[in-house]
């Protein structure tokens, strides 16, 4: 399972990336406010320290502002994924823009018949929130299984990027379930190499090679 970042802010991003071990970079526009930084200039510095897929989000809900937001986006780099919202907009701008060879990411995803539309209209991604499904009382997870279901049923190609991580659980429980992708906040991405035995084992072993002065 591919692992990205879903965070807008540059320091985190060059720390994470330089464990060698992140696979793309997701944004959305309140993480960019959070920034207070031009959506522009941010991607752009992404885009150089990341290789892997690094998604940009419209900020337009039509579907002939998307397409032209997205063809304009997708020039900032190679490696830029356009994100449109799961909406009848979205999904048409989605058929177009993949038409032309733009990779969309399909977002705000919070059912199966959803990303079974998104996969449809050739979405590279598909964005379920199971953290925001959690806490509306549903089963975040459940969607993930049903819509893996769905696309081996029918061989489609689209990615299916959990998203909305809250705990490092989710990220297991996602690769369990076979998702291509998680993204996950840089809190939790710490969380996923901690572990307290590995702490207290290394201070252990540290201490018997001083005792018996092997270091
Ligand atoms: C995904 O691409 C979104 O940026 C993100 O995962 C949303 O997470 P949140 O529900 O914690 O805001």
């Amino acid at each position: 399972m591919k692992l990205f970042l879903d965070t807008a802010n540059i320091d985190d991003i060059k720390k994470y990336a330089s464990w060698g071990l992140v696979d793309g970079v997701t944004t959305n526009p309140s993480l960019i406010a959070k920034e207070k930084v031009s959506l522009e200039k941010r991607i752009k510095e992404i885009a150089k320290v990341v290789k892997g897929p690094v998604s940009a989000e419209v900020f337009s809900t039509d579907a002939k502002g998307m397409v032209a937001e997205g063809r304009k986006i997708a020039k900032w780099a190679k490696n830029i994924y356009v994100k449109a919202p799961c909406t009848p907009d979205g999904l048409q701008a989605t058929q177009i823009l993949s038409k032309e060879g733009i990779r969309v990411n399909m977002t705000l995803v919070f059912s199966a018949n959803q990303a079974l539309l998104a996969a449809k209209a050739g979405a590279a991604f598909v964005s379920p929130f199971i953290g925001r499904l959690n806490d509306a009382g549903h089963e975040g997870m459940e969607v993930i299984e049903e819509i893996a279901e769905i696309y081996n049923n029918y061989n489609f190609k689209t990615e299916i990027l959990v998203a909305s991580i809250r705990s490092p659980r989710q990220v297991t429980e996602s690769a369990m379930l076979g998702a291509d992708i998680c993204t996950v906040p840089a809190a939790i991405y710490d969380k996923l190499v901690k572990h307290p035995l590995t702490d207290s084992g290394l201070k252990k072993f540290l201490e018997d090679a001083k005792k018996a002065k092997l270091i």
